[in-house]
């Protein structure tokens, strides 16, 4: 059964945290060997729940979460533009919560030890109560990825609530239980699988989100659409025009979001500590790695990176014969339709293999690359060559699906 629960309304949470993450554990000794197991059973259940609007003072289905309504500690993303931020604090003082505001630069380059270090440093002067005053982390991926990943190593762990303002965080990056900071040139290097107590998804911080990152959240639901259901594409065919123009609150646009972050969990949930390392949610992160930072240079943004590996998946695919040059061209027409770049960085080729070595070595030692079987369905190959990369490199260089 799926661990997770969206629901269209606001309905109050039973604040039971402290209570109910608590790990059961039991050990069992035996002397003769003089050897002890320890088996701990976690419960782990959080909610994502679609909350609109979230920041009206009457609805307190933020604060309610948490024993002591007293006092937060608030992250926000320095994106969110400055009527939203007005809103959160009138939200706040509204209901007459002390609120500590700690506001991070949003982006990528947020995600490093100095910054981690820094929001470290603010807790302890806030002297956040561990147990009974939840974090709760405005702002987009990155952000969400570092706040998390401080509140899963600040006192070995404190409980944290996101609330995700871009689209692909709204999609992807706030839902799960996946967080961290870049090492290197490696993303997400160091982090932690740490479940929130609960999501907010709250469609209004949407609205002022610039093109481009439109456009990158749309990458992470090309995944979806290309990984597990073909209806997604066709959707998002078809409602291109009003996602650019941010009808967010359009019925058909919302069920094209919620549809996407169902497939998603549903993905997710059986396999969420990865222990099965062929993820169908991998499809568009093997090279997109080096698209996204090369050489500690940021290039693409997260979704966009995601969208041309997609699309060279489909390359490599197509050129073994799995899918059809028709369901490739359809795939490269609605990523240019969605704002989604279709040229490769100028990235040396050898660059490209570093990142499916790496990925490689992140998978236990196989490629596992997923690639499109037909639309809205992958296999994993674990033979891909460097000479055949660097051949879908110049394929995709032509840009054939545009005759
Ligand atoms: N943890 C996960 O499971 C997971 C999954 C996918 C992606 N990610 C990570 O998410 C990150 C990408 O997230 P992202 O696409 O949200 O980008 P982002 O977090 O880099 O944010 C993009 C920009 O949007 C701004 N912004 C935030 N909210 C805004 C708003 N309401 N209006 C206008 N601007 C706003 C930010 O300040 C930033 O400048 C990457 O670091 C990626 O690795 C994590
Ligand atoms: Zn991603």
């Amino acid at each position: 059964m799926n661990n997770y629960n969206i629901l269209s309304t606001p309905l109050s949470l039973a604040a039971k945290d402290a209570e109910c993450r608590r790990p059961e554990s039991h050990c069992v000794n035996d002397h003769q060997k003089q050897k002890w197991t320890v088996s701990i059973h976690l419960d782990r259940a959080y909610e994502i729940r679609c909350v609109e609007p979230l920041l009206e003072p009457s609805n307190t289905t933020l604060i309610d979460i948490g024993e002591s309504r007293a006092r937060r500690f608030i992250v926000l993303d320095d994106g969110i533009p400055d009527c939203f931020i007005e809103q959160i604090k009138l939200y706040f003082s509204s209901n007459h919560v002390m609120a500590e505001y700690f506001t991070l630069r949003g982006g990528e380059s947020c995600k490093n030890f100095a910054t981690l270090q820094n929001l470290i440093d603010a807790l302890n002067v806030f002297g956040l109560n561990r147990k009974i005053e939840p974090i709760i982390i405005f702002g987009g991926g990155a952000v969400l990825d570092l706040a998390a990943f401080a509140a899963s190593i600040y006192r070995r762990g404190v409980p944290f609530i996101r609330v995700p303002t871009t689209l692909l965080s709204f999609v992807d990056a706030g839902i799960g239980i996946k967080n961290g900071i870049n090492f290197g040139d490696t993303k997400n290097l160091i982090g932690s699988f740490t479940t929130p107590l609960a999501v907010f998804l709250d469609r209004t911080f949407l609205s002022s989100l610039s093109k481009q990152e439109m456009a990158s959240g749309f990458g992470e639901i090309l995944k979806i659409a290309v990984a597990c259901d073909e209806n997604i594409l066709d959707a998002l065919e078809a409602n291109a025009a009003k996602f650019q123009a941010k009808h967010f609150s359009d019925e058909e646009i919302g069920r094209i979001l919620f549809h996407s972050i169902d497939h998603m969990l549903t993905e997710l949930c059986p396999n969420i500590y990865e222990n099965n390392m062929n993820r169908a949610l991998d499809l568009g992160h093997t090279f997109s790695q080096v698209f996204e930072l090369n050489l500690g240079e940021l290039i693409l943004r997260h979704g966009e990176a995601v969208a041309l590996d997609i699309n060279l998946s489909a390359m490599i695919s197509m050129h073994r014969g799995i899918l059809s040059q028709n369901e490739t061209h359809r795939i490269a027409r609605i990523t240019e339709l969605l704002g989604l770049p279709m040229t490769v960085p100028n990235v040396a080729p050898q660059r490209i293999w570093d990142s499916v070595v790496e990925r490689t070595h992140h998978r236990g030692g196989q490629q596992r690359i997923p690639i499109p079987e037909r639309l809205g369905k992958c296999l994993f190959i674990n033979d891909l060559t460097y000479e055949e990369l660097v051949h879908a490199l110049e394929k995709f260089a032509h840009k054939t699906w545009r005759d």
